[in-house]
């Protein structure tokens, strides 16, 4: 078995994670599941918070919810130190249940409507991160409305390039945020609104990024706006957020990555905090550095588990359907439904036969999710279309997929009728808890409405 990470041994023959054996525990619970790490969660929290603070004392780590926003989770991160940053009005409601004060928000999204604008605003959120002029305008309505003052920080696309994924680029020209030359245009708007106070600039330069470069431009990109746009409005800024984005080694222990192999990462906490918290301690440590790590936080914190379902061998065939070889298949009872990313942002995701980890993994395979489409097939080990598993893996076994903590609760989907899965957590005292339940069959009919049934 690879070791990628010291929370993984092998125990009683099987693989355990934070010291719960994933195969004792699909035994009795149904697959797939989630077991979630506190100890991991907290370790990763902490380690944000003491990088950047021990490089630029005043810094505010708020944890991106949509990484990741159940409720013990959110409880787990609060406790740990960290805020927490909200891209949606459902976001703030589980935020607010989980226990975090309105202070401790961060309001954020490229979409924000009247009604989540207001309940925010009414319950006072730390500040709101604003995507366009026209949302400026809204939010000031709104606060005027409520006779409040909102908080403004606007987001500005500080044009840097990053070898992310397409997909997961956010500061490179796209969607979000405001041009960099209509930041002046912000500020000036926001400055003469007697509703709105703008104490801040937001920049995310995208998600996975795999080295240090981007944020080094980005940040100085962002010194240089601010510097500007604090002369033309008339104001002082009191925080920079800079964002998240920072990589997960998703790849097996590299030594060595190119740096456009975005699954691949050697950098820690302490590298981003070098040069995000060291850029801003030079050129301006009055300001506050606003944090908005999502994944970083919470992929390493959790494994799924999932079962071998179905096994076969089919012909390898050439250009002209001749048989050339032989590929063994084995499907397992998590796809897309489970971790989508695995096929909208062909995701890669470790994966180890936890029934035989003590097993050389000696043999190619496809794996493949158990949904319709010929699309759920996983990608394979180093660029292949091949898993390396056990010459043995047979129907029964159980396989887990490492660092799956990260936008996969939140992304999961009940197609082809199946049911989302379970989450369970070892706490920091060692204790299985359950903190997510299955659909059950009722509640996969239960939006639908059958007109005229009673
Ligand atoms: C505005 C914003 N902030 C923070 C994040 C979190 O990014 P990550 O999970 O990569 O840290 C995202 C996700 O891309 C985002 O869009």
């Amino acid at each position: 078995m690879p070791a990628p990470d010291p929370l993984y041994t092998v125990c009683d023959g099987h693989l355990c994670f934070d010291g719960a054996d994933l195969v004792e525990l699909a035994e009795t619970r149904e697959t797939p599941f989630f077991v979630f790490s506190e100890r991991r969660l907290r370790v990763n929290v902490e380690a944000l918070l003491g990088s950047f603070r021990s490089v630029h004392a005043a810094t505010e780590v708020f944890y991106a919810s949509k990484a990741c926003s159940n409720l013990w989770f959110l409880g787990v991160v609060r406790d740990a130190g960290a805020n927490v940053e909200v891209n949606a009005g459902g976001e703030l409601d589980k935020a607010l249940a989980a226990g975090f004060k309105p202070r401790q928000i961060v309001f954020n999204g490229v979409a924000k409507t009247k009604a989540e604008i207001e309940r925010a605003v009414a319950c006072g959120v730390r500040a709101f991160m604003v995507d366009s002029l026209h949302e400026l305008g809204r939010i000031g309505e709104v606060a005027a409305a409520l006779d409040e003052v909102a908080t403004v920080a606007p987001r500005i696309d500080v044009h840097v390039p990053t070898m992310t994924h397409p997909g997961l680029e956010t500061a490179h020209g796209g969607k979000a945020g405001i041009d960099r030359d209509d930041a002046v245009a912000a500020f000036r708007l926001a400055a003469g609104h007697p509703n709105l106070d703008p104490a801040g600039m937001h920049l995310h330069i995208g998600s996975q990024i795999t080295s240090v470069e981007p944020y080094r431009q980005a940040v100085a990109a962002a010194l240089d706006i601010v510097a500007e746009v604090e002369a033309a409005a008339g104001i002082r800024l009191r925080f920079l957020n800079a964002g998240g984005g920072f990589a997960v080694p998703y790849r097996e222990a590299p030594v060595a990555c190119h740096p456009s192999d975005y699954f691949c990462s050697l950098l820690g906490a302490a590298d981003y905090a070098a040069v995000v918290g060291g850029e801003l301690a030079a050129r301006r440590p009055d300001l506050e550095l606003f944090l908005e790590p999502g994944r970083s936080i919470a992929a390493t914190t959790a494994v799924l588990v999932a079962r071998v379902e179905n096994e076969k061998t089919k012909g390898r065939r050439d250009a002209d359907g001749r048989r050339i070889g032989d590929e063994r298949w084995v499907t397992v009872d998590a796809g897309f439904n489970t971790l989508l990313e695995h096929t909208n942002y062909h995701w890669y995701y470790r994966t180890i036969v936890a029934s035989r980890p003590g097993d050389e993994a000696d043999a190619e395979f496809r794996l493949a999710g158990p949904l319709c489409d010929g699309g759920d097939v996983f990608a394979g080990d180093a660029d292949s279309a091949y898993r390396w598993f056990p010459a043995a893996t047979t129907v029964g076994d159980v396989v887990a997929f490492l660092d799956a903590g990260a936008y996969t609760l939140e992304m999961m989907n009940p197609y082809n009728a199946r049911p989302t899965a379970a989450a369970f957590a070892v706490t920091a005292a060692g204790e299985l808890v359950q903190i997510r339940r299955r659909d059950t069959a009722d509640d996969l009919a239960a939006h639908d409405v059958v007109p005229g049934a009673r």
